[in-house]
């Protein structure tokens, strides 16, 4: 698998055109240290649920995540950006679904002032009732229900 690194400058001062992000959340006080800084474990939470969204919707049902692949904090995140989060499925396996995440930061709620602040990939495993390892569904059994 090629992992997908570094392929957008950090200061775009714009949003990915033409994709939908997965989640858009803004951290408050109490997910920062003394500084206003951000936790990285606070980002890593949002990532691995904005992630979970479109495997859980290729594995038709639950999924558990199995592994961080990469992640890197590229710009810091503070309390009051809004933090948009975009997802996409870059590799399949039998039971497993890696996915990209890219996280971008609207500062100061000013729609001009937008930072790539974090990129991470992800592995999903699709699981039944058991927490075992579930075959994907074929891709045309889901293309109705999409
Ligand atoms: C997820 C889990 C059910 C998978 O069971 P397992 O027996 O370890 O999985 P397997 O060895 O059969 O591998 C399953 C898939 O994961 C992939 N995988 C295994 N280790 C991996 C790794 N380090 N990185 C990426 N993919 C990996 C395998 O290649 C396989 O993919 P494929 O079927 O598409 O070829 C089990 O590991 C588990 O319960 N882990 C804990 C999950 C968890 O609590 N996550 C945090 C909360 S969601």
């Amino acid at each position: 698998m090629t992992t997908p690194v570094n392929t957008a400058p950090t200061h775009t001062n714009r949003l990915p055109e033409g994709k939908m992000p997965q989640l858009r959340v803004m951290p408050a006080p109490h997910d920062a240290n003394v500084y206003g800084d951000v936790f990285g474990g606070w980002i890593m939470a949002q990532v691995d649920i904005a992630g979970s969204l479109p495997a859980t919707r290729r594995a038709n049902g639950r999924v558990a995540t199995i592994a961080v692949n990469s992640f890197l904090f590229k710009n810091p995140v503070f309390v009051g950006d809004l933090l948009s989060f975009y997802a996409d499925i870059v590799k399949v396996g039998n039971t497993s679904i890696t996915v990209y995440v890219e996280v971008y930061a609207e500062r100061n709620r000013l729609q001009a002032n937008i930072v790539k602040v974090t990129e991470a990939t992800l592995t999903y495993v699709a699981t039944g009732e058991d927490r075992k390892p579930r075959q994907l569904p074929p891709l045309e059994s889901l293309i109705s229900h999409q």
